[in-house]
């Protein structure tokens, strides 16, 4: 694809979970566009490897921390300030899934769920939210699931935490609003990461999921980036509390 230009040249974008998958692939498209990148994760070694491949000089900032940890999001906010100065807009990138069903879910597997996708994303946005309000600008871009949307087996709670997150967007569109704060969120199909891999690496499990999407394929994370730029950029002003489905046609049929 011929480079799009968003316009995000002088922008600050923090792009959590930015060292692998779909998050990796949005800051290098970040970077590409001229933005300056805040990339955070929990292991060093990601970010030190993200480092290298994103390549992005002075307009790149790592940051070690884990989004459930409100002390970690506190520390991420702060170096991304004390570097750039401002924050245009978040991406809230990180999630996780563990296999259970939702009757037989351990408590602490639930937490552990709802903790890496609903808290985090709250602890994320509480933070950008305030700054963005002082700021009279910014965007918050959520990443949820189809599995937000309908039940799905061995993804149940992952799925009301990202109903949850869903709903959020509604509630900070809302809240964000009078500060010209857009937030939006996106939700795509599968997407051929290491985060699916036990999904789309069984041939069967991987067809039968590709006869529910029009399109006659899985995602690729690079699908997701160009949605997620539109929701970062002066494109999507008049844009707020929606959730962007990426999915190939799925949710349609
Ligand atoms: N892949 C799919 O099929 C799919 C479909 C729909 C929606 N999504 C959503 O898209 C988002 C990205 O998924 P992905 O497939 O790109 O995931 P991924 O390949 O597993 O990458 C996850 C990234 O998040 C980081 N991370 C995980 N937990 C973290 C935490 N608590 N704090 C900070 N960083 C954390 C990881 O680094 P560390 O391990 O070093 O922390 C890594 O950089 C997620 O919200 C996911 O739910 C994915």
């Amino acid at each position: 694809m011929n480079p799009l230009s968003f316009g995000l040249t002088q922008n600050v974008c923090i792009v959590t979970g930015g060292t692998r998958g779909i998050g990796l692939e949005i800051a290098r498209t970040l970077l590409e566009q001229g933005a300056s990148v805040v990339v955070c994760a929990r292991k060093q070694d990601g970010l030190d490897a993200a480092g290298s491949s994103l390549n992005g000089g002075d307009r790149l900032l790592t940051v070690q921390a884990h989004t459930a940890r409100s002390d970690d999001v506190d520390r991420l906010f702060d170096a991304a300030m004390q570097r750039f100065g401002k924050i245009d807009t978040l991406i809230n990138n990180v999630g996780m899934n563990l296999i259970t069903t939702v009757v037989d879910a351990d408590p602490a597997l639930w937490h552990k769920i709802i903790d890496s996708n609903l808290n985090a994303a709250f602890l994320c946005s509480r933070k950008a939210g305030q700054i963005m309000r002082r700021q009279n600008r910014g965007k918050i871009v959520h990443m949820s699931s189809i599995a937000a949307h309908r039940a799905a087996p061995a993804m149940g709670v992952y799925g009301i935490a990202k109903a949850g997150i869903e709903m959020m967007t509604r509630v900070l569109a809302q809240e964000l609003a009078p500060f010209n704060v857009q937030v939006n969120a996106i939700a795509p199909c599968m997407v051929k990461t290491g985060f699916s891999k036990a999904f789309w690496a069984d041939p069967a499990l991987h067809d039968h999921i590709v006869k529910t999407i029009p399109m006659g394929r899985l995602a690729d994370p690079t699908d997701i980036v160009y949605p997620a730029l539109f929701l970062c950029s002066e494109a999507s002003n008049f844009v707020t509390g929606q959730t962007l489905n990426v999915d190939g046609g799925a949710s349609a049929v």
